[in-house]
């Protein structure tokens, strides 16, 4: 299928690794040059190799979500070197699990200002871009447990909730410029950040998924791909699940 955004700009951030680089090679088979961006360049090399091999076109910028001013500056460097910027996923996304009664302030504001905060900063920084040509996507990954909480995750699970309620907020505001945003909202996905989870939790999550696996960043690539589409043009304000069945 013909996505009909070859030759558009893409920024990714945190893309260097997990779903935000699966979403970058995906992006980059349909003909998108991709911004990588990342806090971390460890695996950038790696994932623009990947890009490469495939005959994509990427490129990697080091970039901090959560410093207002520094997204700003990066985004302006990126127009300035790339020529524009057509779709933005915010991806970037960190855990801190612990019970609720034991969470820190420290834990709290750690994963707000990355998974909240961060794509306030992006957004904001990329949108007034996009408002210009007329023409944009911006896709947030948010998660199942936005919508249905989690043991252990107060301050992920608020934080995905809030990526909800600023994705509809700014569809809502952006449409009249031909700007769909939407969410996509994972269930557990095989990266780095469920690799960290005890034989014993991974277990009892299989129980809870009918389709009785986790799913693949390749999945999250292909949806995040198709909104990113000139076919998905009138889907805006919507949080796409993609869970194997475990909310319904
Ligand atoms: P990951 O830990 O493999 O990758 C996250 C990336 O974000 C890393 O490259 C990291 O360096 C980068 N990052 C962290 N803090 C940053 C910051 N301050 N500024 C810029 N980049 C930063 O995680 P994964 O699994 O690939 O997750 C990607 C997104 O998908 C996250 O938003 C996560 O919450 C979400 N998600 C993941 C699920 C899963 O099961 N793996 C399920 C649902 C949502």
């Amino acid at each position: 299928m013909d996505l009909g955004i070859s030759g558009k700009k893409a920024v990714i951030t945190g893309g260097a690794r997990g779903i935000g680089a699966a979403i970058a090679l995906e992006l980059a088979q349909e003909g998108v040059e991709v911004i990588i961006t990342d806090i971390s360049d460890a695996s950038a090399p790696a994932t623009l190799e990947k890009i490469a091999a495939r005959g994509g076109k990427g490129y990697f910028y080091t970039m901090n979500v959560t410093d207002y001013d520094s997204v700003h500056e990066c985004v302006d460097k990126i127009v300035a070197e790339r020529g524009s910027i057509d779709i933005l996923v915010n991806n970037a996304g960190v855990t801190k699990d612990k019970l609720f009664v034991r969470m820190q302030e420290a834990d709290w504001d750690f994963v707000l200002n990355v998974n909240l905060k961060g794509v306030f900063n992006c957004s904001k920084a990329v949108a007034p871009k996009m408002m210009k040509s007329k023409w944009g996507r911006i896709i947030n990954i948010s998660s199942v447990v936005g919508v249905m909480g989690n043991v252990g995750q107060a301050n992920y699970s608020a934080s995905k909730a809030g990526v909800i309620g600023l994705t509809k907020t700014c569809a809502r505001e952006l449409a009249a410029r031909n700007i769909t945003v939407n969410a996509v909202a994972p269930g557990f996905i095989k990266t780095d950040m469920t690799d960290a989870l005890s034989e014993d939790v991974s277990n009892k999550l299989l129980a809870a998924i009918p389709l009785s696996r986790l799913g693949t960043p390749e999945e999250v690539a292909l949806l995040v791909s198709f909104l990113a589409s000139a076919s998905a043009s009138y889907i805006t304000g919507q949080v796409i699940g993609l869970n194997g069945g475990m909310l319904m």
